[in-house]
């Protein structure tokens, strides 16, 4: 038997449940098994180790998505047996028991603990529309699900995964802007992921209006999921990133402040903004155009009058160290003498209705066509028109509006998209459109720079968006509400294989207070993607916009962000071959505790590992923050506390709450006014005591270019162990040399006066060192000193890949 032949079909009423049924055939195959019912066919493969693929069809071959899988099935020792109705398949990690009775699957680890299951109902069909439905298993609960409103724990509700452009959306509403079908199921045996590998519009039910079962659900396709078992929730997001790729590493300008507005214009207003930061000594790196520095809305267009010279603008903001990014939106205005309409037109390269005609629908500049992204040529030609602005000097790329929005927000189904040659209605190629011109965008961006490394920033995206773009959570609101939504929404697209990814700071629609974009600037130091942006004929919403205290504290907190950049660059690389997120949900390192999925403390999160970052409303001077286990410290003057309790916190505006993680380091430099400035020379690395170690990867490179694939970067890793109390240096690898000249060590937490490198002996100095600046009236900080060590004497001097390992001892 092969999937080529056909399944016999039965008289069915098409409005009524249609169960898989009994398996009446079914064979070994190189990588599984596959059979058929007497209504549809099956495929199981083994994919990895810890990765099960499960395809059921109603036809006679299978469906796939060409766009967001990336890897091959590796080569995997599996068994089957059969045992009576039930049939067994085994991996190292996963044992898939098939019932052959009604197709009802259930997933267990290798010491017989039941991880997933199907409900009775199975995989089952009411018309087109295909559905899993899965026990829920003790104290189980779903994470993930990317870019979706509501709860850490999904329990209760479901969720529809159909690209949306919704202005001003509100904290609970669905659908938004991105879907990405992956969850995370966590109960008392384990966890497991679930990646639903089908662009049709779908539906997550984790238990809404129903007590029986949990389901997810497409309109039409085929079941086709990805089964997980790790035995960890970070190693069930490494294999998720495995099938659908990891962001590549990004220009280090990209890690730093970005500011935007609905619109800055003409050219001189661009100026003023730049420069002020400069005159403030607030350090930022991108500055955006939005849709005003078009002509007409028209993408490919500058307008003449506002934007004279965008290659004398974009050289001047260069040289004070900043970046452009530019919008793009899809919609190409259907008018005749505009050049990109007549090519897209002559080339065949636009979306089209079933009987060949052009789809139109309104956007800024009228009515639009909308280009193909599904299609290559398609791609191909936009990566090739984005000379016009690489050619001015633009260095990042903002695709924007690419659910496809269009007025009326209701695209009619039947237009048809090429597919990658497949051919496939708005029903099955939406969700995927928005990524394929992110795709498009970067791969412009590379082709136009092919030294430089792209920045991609997207609203739409699809599972595996992370290859090609950043992703920032749409239009939200200036409210505090929608401040701590944010924070979900990242931590969420970050379950989900989106590490690069951030919200508008201030909130896009309606008027910051003072005091939320004062909280607003400090949590956004500790994003991922650090921007501001604000909506057209909102007030001014700069980080000086708002008084002097304002001012103040969003400049205490981009500095911090600054001087954290060694910690933040070296975890963008770590995610970048791990797929982990540099914002992590609690639930990632502690997904057993039940506390950290109350509602208040769901939005806190480690950012780069060692910082608990505990969100809290601007309008609020005390605070309840939850402490996981182990030992933490109040970042501004190490207070430490025991983990697994509650503590009451203050949070004034000017601190927020953050915690450094007992046992693990950060590393920081000097201040700089750009990512791309040079600092002092000396790479701080702080230490905090704990009773289990860590390792940190210290990570450098040119920040920009490709030659880091080459072996041109500089990465070490550096080891605490409080066993031995000590910290033990690696040898360096890669051919980079080090950005840093000199090493200062400082020790939190630990009473050591002394330390010892290759046997001799050295007292600990000390300093009055603070993360945040002295703010000139309010809440002067407390003193706090500092032991520290410096290796500037020492031939360890330079952070060379040429040194060998070293290690220091003596820290108690
Ligand atoms: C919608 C985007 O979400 C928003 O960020 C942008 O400013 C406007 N489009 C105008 O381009």
């Amino acid at each position: 038997m092969n999937s080529k032949s056909s399944v016999p079909k039965t008289s069915h009423n098409s409005s009524r449940h249609q169960s898989f049924g009994r398996i009446q055939e079914w064979i070994q195959t190189e990588t599984g098994i596959e059979g058929h019912s007497e209504f549809a066919r099956f495929r199981i493969s083994v994919f990895q180790e810890g990765i099960i693929r499960i395809q059921a069809s109603r036809f006679d071959s299978f469906e796939s998505n060409p766009y967001s899988v990336i890897s091959e099935p590796a080569q995997v020792d599996f068994s089957i047996e059969q045992k009576g109705n039930q049939l067994e398949i085994s991996t190292t990690l996963i044992a898939l028991n098939l019932d052959l009775d009604n197709f009802s699957i259930s997933f267990f680890d290798r010491n017989g603990n039941l991880l997933n299951a199907d409900d009775t109902l199975g995989t089952a069909w009411i018309g087109s529309e295909v559905t899993a439905y899965k026990q829920v298993q003790e104290h189980e609960r779903f994470i993930g699900l990317g870019e979706k409103t509501g709860n850490l724990d999904r329990s209760g509700r479901a969720y529809t995964n159909w690209n949306t452009d919704y202005f001003g959306y509100g904290i609970g509403d669905d659908p938004l802007y991105m879907s990405i079908p992956f969850y995370i199921g966590v109960h008392d045996k384990g966890a497991y992921g679930i990646y639903f590998d089908n662009t049709h519009k779908s539906v997550f039910n984790f238990g809404a209006s129903n007590n029986r079962f949990v389901y997810f659900s497409a309109e039409d396709g085929d079941l086709d999921y990805y089964y997980i078992f790790q035995p960890s929730v970070a190693e069930i997001i490494k294999a998720y990133t495995s099938l659908t790729g990891r962001m590549q590493m990004p220009p280090k300008w990209a890690l730093g402040f970005q500011q935007c507005r609905y619109s800055y214009y003409p050219d001189s207003e661009v100026y003023t903004v730049a420069q002020t930061f400069r005159d403030k000594k607030m350090p930022a790196d991108v500055i955006y155009l939005d849709i005003h520095h078009m002509e007409g809305y028209k993408v490919f267009t500058f307008d003449g009058e506002k934007f004279s010279d965008p290659k004398a603008m974009i050289s001047r903001l260069k040289e004070k160290g900043f970046k452009v990014v530019v919008i793009m939106d899809p919609g190409i205005k259907t008018q005749r003498d505009y050049f990109p309409f007549e090519e897209g037109l002559e080339q065949d390269l636009f979306v089209k209705y079933p009987d060949g005609k052009i789809y139109e629908g309104q956007v800024w500049p009228g009515w639009c066509g909308f280009p193909d992204f599904t299609k290559a040529e398609t791609r191909t030609w936009w990566a090739e028109k984005m000379a016009f602005y690489t050619e001015a000097g633009v260095d990042g790329f903002w695709t924007d509006m690419n659910e496809p929005a269009s007025w009326g927000q209701f695209t009619p189904n039947l237009i048809e998209f090429e597919y990658e040659g497949e051919k496939a209605s708005h029903r099955k190629a939406r969700n995927i459109y928005g990524m394929q011109m992110a795709r498009s965008a970067q791969e412009g961006a590379a082709f136009q720079n092919p030294d430089k490394r792209p920045f991609v920033l997207t609203r739409s995206g699809f599972a595996g968006i992370q290859r090609f773009a950043a992703a920032w959570t749409g239009d939200n609101v200036a409210s505090e509400e929608h401040m701590l939504a944010g924070i979900r929404l990242v931590n969420s697209l970050g379950l989900s294989g989106v590490s690069f990814a951030g919200y508008d700071v201030g909130g896009f629609a309606g008027e910051s207070t003072k005091s939320l974009f004062a909280r607003w600037m400090s949590i956004g130091a500790f994003a991922p993607f650090y921007r501001a942006h604000s909506m057209i004929n909102s007030n001014d919403a700069e980080p000086w916009a708002f008084g002097e205290e304002v001012e103040e504290i969003s400049r205490n907190y981009m500095k911090l962000r600054y001087r954290f950049l060694p910690t933040i660059y070296s975890k963008f690389y770590l995610s970048s071959i791990t797929g982990l997120p540099i914002s992590e949900s609690l639930a990632i390192q502690y997904p057993q505790d039940e506390k950290i999925y109350l509602t208040a403390y769901q939005n806190e999160y480690l950012f780069c590992d060692s910082l608990l970052v505990a969100p809290v409303e601007s309008t609020k001077e005390i605070t309840k923050v939850y402490l996981p286990e182990g030992d933490w410290y109040y970042l501004y003057t190490d207070k430490k506390y025991h983990g697994k309790g509650t503590i009451y916190k203050d949070c004034p505006l000017n601190y927020l709450p953050v915690f450094v993680k007992g046992g693990q380091m950060l590393t920081m430099q000097s201040d700089v006014e750009f990512t791309g400035q040079k600092t002092d020379g000396v790479l701080r690395i702080h230490v905090y005591k704990g009773e289990k170690g860590s390792e940190f990867l210290h990570y450098e490179d040119a920040g920009e270019g490709l030659e880091y694939l080459q072996g041109d970067f500089l990465k070490r890793t550096i080891s605490y162990h409080p066993e031995s109390n000590s910290l033990a240096f690696g040898t360096a690898e890669g051919s980079y040399s080090s950005d840093f000249k000199k090493l200062k060590i400082y020790f939190h937490g630990f009473d050591s006066a002394s330390v010892t490198v290759d046997g001799a002996l050295f007292p600990l100095k000390k300093e009055d060192f603070a993360f945040l600046e002295r703010l000139t009236e309010f809440d002067p900080l407390p003193e706090n000193e500092h032991p520290y060590f410096e290796i500037k004497d020492l031939p360890y001097l330079e952070l060379d890949h040429s040194l060998s390992a070293f290690s220091i001892t003596g820290l108690n």
